[in-house]
Order: C-alpha cells, then structure tokens, then sequence
C-alpha cells in the first residue's frame, strides 16, 4: 500500500511528452504517480527515469482503447492505494490529416476511440477511487484546436488545417468533461489546452514532429495547476497556461 497521506496521480499516456513531463512535476512534489503506458517497455524507462529522480512511481500498463487494460489497471492500482486523488487523461492520438471529403468512419473512429471513448474508459472505471479521496480532481487534456472559437477565427491556422477527426474529438472530450463536472459536483473536472491560444502556440512534441514554440515545461502548466486544486477550486473551466480561453 501507499501512504494514505500521500496524494496519488493516474496520468494516462505518461509515458513520453507532456504526460510524462507532468509526472515528473508532480512527482516532485511528492506524489505517488501510477504512470499509464500503453507499452510497457517504454513505461519502465519512463518509469526508472522518474524513480530515479526520486519520484515514488508505479508503472501501470495501460492501453485506453482496451476495456479489459482498463480493468487491468484498477486492479493494479487498487494494489496499493485505495483512494486515487487525481486522474490525468491525457494519451492521445492525432490521427492522420485527412481532409474531410475524404475521412471515413473507421478513421475517425480510431482517433474517438483513444481522444473519446479513452477519457470515459477510464473516468468511468475510476470513479469510485476518485469518490473515495478528500478533494478528486480529474484533468482532460484537450486542445485549443477542439474549440469553435479558435476554428472559426481566421486568425488562427486552425480554420486552413482540414483535419476532422482530431479537433471534433477534443471537441466532444470538452462536452463530456461540462457534462461530468456538471452531474459530479463532488469531483473537480477542468479541460486544458496544453498551449497559449492567444500567442497561437504549442508544446513541443513527438506528436506535433516537436514543431511546438513552447517546451513541455511550458505546456504542462496548465495540467499541472488544475491537478493541484484546493477543494474551493473551479470545475467545468477550459484553461490554457495563460488562463481561461474561449470555447
Ligand atoms: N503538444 C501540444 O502542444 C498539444 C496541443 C494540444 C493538445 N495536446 C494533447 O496533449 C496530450 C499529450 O500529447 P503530447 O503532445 O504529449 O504527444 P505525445 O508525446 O505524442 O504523447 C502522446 C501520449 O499518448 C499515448 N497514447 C496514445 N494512444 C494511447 C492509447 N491508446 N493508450 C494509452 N496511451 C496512448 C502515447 O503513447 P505511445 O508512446 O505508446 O504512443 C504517448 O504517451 C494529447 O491528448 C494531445 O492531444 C498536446
């Protein structure tokens, strides 16, 4: 078991890029993470990386399409705490550029199930260790490029990049989250979008081919500070890491 004093972090996909920079933030602060990794060689090193840090890490296998990894990893989890105060779900997919003549539904299918159906996986599985701690905050990381106010601004690149799946499934994943927070009053539920949106600027990753301006340092910020709410803390709120941004 864990020190039932000590707060505990699930962070999907935190095996590389911002899920991992945000377990090394909150691990330092003396977090018990439990890092979610779909592989679960690249989650050891990610893992040793941590623990050797300092950092009180379990490695959690974990592949968010997968109902039976989700019920892997509560099991896994429940090993040793049996409370978990903040879920991070964070893994997600970009799919492929197609433009939306051409999308299909088995394409946007793939990247809904990671961005989408993912979240819910694992909120749902989650919920009654979330239920069982003091103040559970759960953070949905979205995009800027999932709300209506960046695609329709023409200054913004987003209204010239035609890709459908990615952007309408953070789109839905902000819906679902309004939703929770909205029926949960007793779980914090906020949605960030790891950029700033007004500067037109992204973290630097494996998933943008590290084009971003910002470091993941940077694009942590704002999944760091809703995973760290006091009990008086907002839900329902879409932040980036220079505050709340429009939908
Ligand atoms: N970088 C930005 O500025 C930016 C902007 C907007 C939104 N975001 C969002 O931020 C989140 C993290 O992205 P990132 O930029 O850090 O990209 P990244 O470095 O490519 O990391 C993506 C993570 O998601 C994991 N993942 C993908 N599918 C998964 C699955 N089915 N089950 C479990 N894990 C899975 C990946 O695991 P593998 O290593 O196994 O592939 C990886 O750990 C994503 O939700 C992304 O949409 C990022």
């Amino acid at each position: 078991m864990t020190n039932s004093e000590q707060t505990s972090v699930l962070i999907t996909g935190g095996n590389k890029g911002l899920g991992l920079k945000a377990a090394r933030r909150l691990g330092e602060q003396g977090w018990t993470i439990f890092l979610g990794s779909r592989d679960e060689g690249r989650g050891q090193a990610a893992a040793a990386k941590l623990t050797t840090g300092g950092a009180n890490v379990v490695m959690v296998p974990l592949d968010v399409t997968s109902e039976e990894s989700v019920r892997d990893a509560i099991r896994l989890v429940r090993e040793h705490t049996d409370r978990l105060d903040v879920l991070v779900n964070n893994a997600g997919a970009s799919g492929r550029a197609i433009a939306p003549a051409d999308a299909t539904a088995d394409e946007i299918h793939s990247v809904y199930d990671t961005n989408v159906y993912g979240p819910v996986r694992v909120t749902h599985a989650f919920l009654p260790l979330l239920r069982a701690a003091d103040n559970p905050r759960v953070v949905m990381v979205s995009s800027a490029v999932g709300t209506f106010a960046v695609v329709t601004d023409p200054g913004q690149p987003a209204p010239k990049m035609h890709g459908l799946a990615h952007r309408s499934s953070k789109a839905a994943l902000n819906m679902i989250t309004v939703r929770y927070a909205q029926a949960l009053p007793e779980i914090k539920f906020n949605m960030v979008a790891p950029g700033e949106v007004a500067n037109r600027k992204f973290a630097a990753t494996d998933m943008n081919r590290h084009t971003g301006e910002l470091t993941v340092t940077e694009g942590t910020d704002p999944i760091v500070e809703p995973a760290m709410l006091d009990a008086d803390g907002p839900s329902g709120i879409f932040i980036d890491r220079l505050g709340r941004i429009a939908w």
